[in-house]
């Protein structure tokens, strides 16, 4: 089929791309000329594993196009998708300006007697299909006939396109039975289960999904802390639990808190869905409690550790928001650079992918960056483990500890093993677990 995908970001390059890779015809539009003469000339503007070569294929193909226009794309297209950003606004609220400048730029190139699908594919509260259908409405000159789906993405960075290509289930809710139709032949080729549901309830489903895995994340730092005051294990308490097949053993893994560009927007704006819809979410504000305050705890074991951060020199592993990925928006680790930058630490920071965007975005200010771990932690009185790459588990602790003024260890994602570690002569203090 032919579509259209209005925002080549993260989530409308990597759809577009997934759908050119099953047979579609796909022209993604962007506003940003800079980006779309980019992604003519094959380069990419994210780091996503598996994305370039999908390009490349595609774009070779001439089945994935990019323009800056907007009558472009929907003229010739029979689905248009919106995917441009939902920011958070400070009090959480969801920022749709966005969709709805797009949704105007649609209408005005609307022709009468072409029936278009309008899919919202970017993150949205409840109830804004309605309000997309409306305002196409109100500023069509008459006669355009298009039907408005909501069709959400679960995709996971840094494995966003086996997650698009073989996806746990396609959600589509709409209204009218030619529009759901549509949507149904689209996603043939991915052969994954497809609940068709009605446009409220889809869109619910995305913003209901994150929170449920923020969560169980939040469920399991809380856990940590019992654990610490009783002497037991996180890790095995998790392994527990989540061998029940009900509870599963995904996303409970303790650490200093979730970050990213998802969860912290999305359960805030689920806080704010269900106090505007007059049913306050109270637990989720609890969720966020213990989100926030897993890091604060974890400065406090470093301090108890170090009596004075001031002029101490503390090295810093990992600036992305997880591993394998380089996006370090939200990051969690990058708050905690900060946090001893404040209070006066020399802080040198090394992160596998992440360093690049952290400086580009002037993230880590004052902070020192070096090539390697080993680099990083050479001088240093105590090293944090802030993202769990793989990278880390590799480095000799013989070395490290022949680099280290003194040998203190601070694992914050329980990337490693307290034996081994504290066998090689360092103090070792993790989340959880003694
Ligand atoms: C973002 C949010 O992260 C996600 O939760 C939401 O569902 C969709 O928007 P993402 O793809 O990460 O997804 O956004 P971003 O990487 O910023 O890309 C958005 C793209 O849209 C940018 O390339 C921007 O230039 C483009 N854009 C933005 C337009 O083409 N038109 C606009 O009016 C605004
Ligand atoms: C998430 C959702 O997983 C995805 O379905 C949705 O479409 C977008 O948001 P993403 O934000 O890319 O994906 O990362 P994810 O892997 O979910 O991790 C989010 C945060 O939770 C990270 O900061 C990670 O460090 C943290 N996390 C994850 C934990 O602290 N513990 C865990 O067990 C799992």
């Amino acid at each position: 089929m032919k579509l259209c995908i209005i925002g080549s970001g993260y989530v409308g390059l990597v759809s577009g791309a997934c759908f050119a890779e099953v047979g579609h015809n796909v022209i993604c539009v962007d506003n940003n000329a800079k980006k779309v003469e980019q992604l003519r000339a094959g380069k990419v503007p994210i780091y996503e594993p598996g994305l370039e070569d999908l390009l490349h294929r595609n774009v070779a193909a001439k089945r994935l196009h990019f323009t800056t226009s907007t009558e472009e794309g929907v003229d010739g297209s029979d689905v248009v998708f919106i995917a441009v950003p939902t920011p958070p606004q400070p009090d959480g609220s969801v920022d749709l300006s966005y969709i709805e400048k797009v949704a105007r730029e649609i209408s005005a190139v609307l022709k009468p007697g072409q029936y278009r699908v309008i899919v919202d594919k970017s993150t949205v509260p409840v109830k804004t299909g309605e309000k997309v259908a409306d305002t196409i409405r109100r500023y069509n000159k008459g006669g355009a006939e298009f039907d408005v789906v909501s069709n959400p993405e679960f995709l996971r960075e840094g494995c966003a396109v086996p997650d698009l290509m073989k996806p746990d289930r396609i959600v589509i809710g709409g209204n009218s039975e030619r529009a759901v139709a549509m949507m149904q032949k689209i996603y043939e080729p991915f052969m994954a289960p497809v609940l068709v549901t009605d446009i409220n309830s889809a869109e619910l489903i995305k913003h209901a999904a994150n929170s449920f895995l923020a969560l169980k994340i939040s469920y399991i730092n809380a856990v940590a802390r019992i654990c610490e005051a009783s002497g037991a294990d996180v890790e095995k308490v998790a392994d527990g639990i989540g061998s029940d097949k009900r509870i599963g053993r995904n996303f409970l893994n303790a650490g200093i808190g979730y970050g990213g560009s998802c969860f912290p927007k999305d359960i805030a704006a689920f806080i704010a869905i269900s106090e505007d819809l007059g049913v306050p979410f109270t637990l989720l504000k609890e969720v966020e409690k213990i989100n926030h305050s897993q890091r604060e705890r974890f400065l406090s074991k470093i301090r108890e550790s170090l009596w004075v951060l001031k002029d101490k020199k503390i090295a810093v592993w990992g600036l992305a928001f997880k591993p394998d990925t380089d996006d370090v928006r939200c990051s969690v680790a990058i708050d905690l650079v900060n946090d001893l930058l404040k209070e006066g630490a020399e802080v040198t920071v090394y992160d596998p992918k992440g360093t690049e965007k952290a400086l580009e975005f002037d993230l880590i200010k004052g902070a020192k960056v070096a090539k390697t771990p080993l680099e990083a932690a050479s001088g240093a009185e105590a090293l944090i483990i802030a993202t769990e790459w793989k990278e880390f588990t590799t480095v000799d602790l013989g070395e490290l500890k022949k680099v280290m003024h003194t040998s203190l260890i601070f694992d914050g994602r329980n990337l490693l093993n307290p034996d081994t570690v504290r066998a090689a002569g360092f103090q070792y203090t993790s989340i959880g677990r003694s």
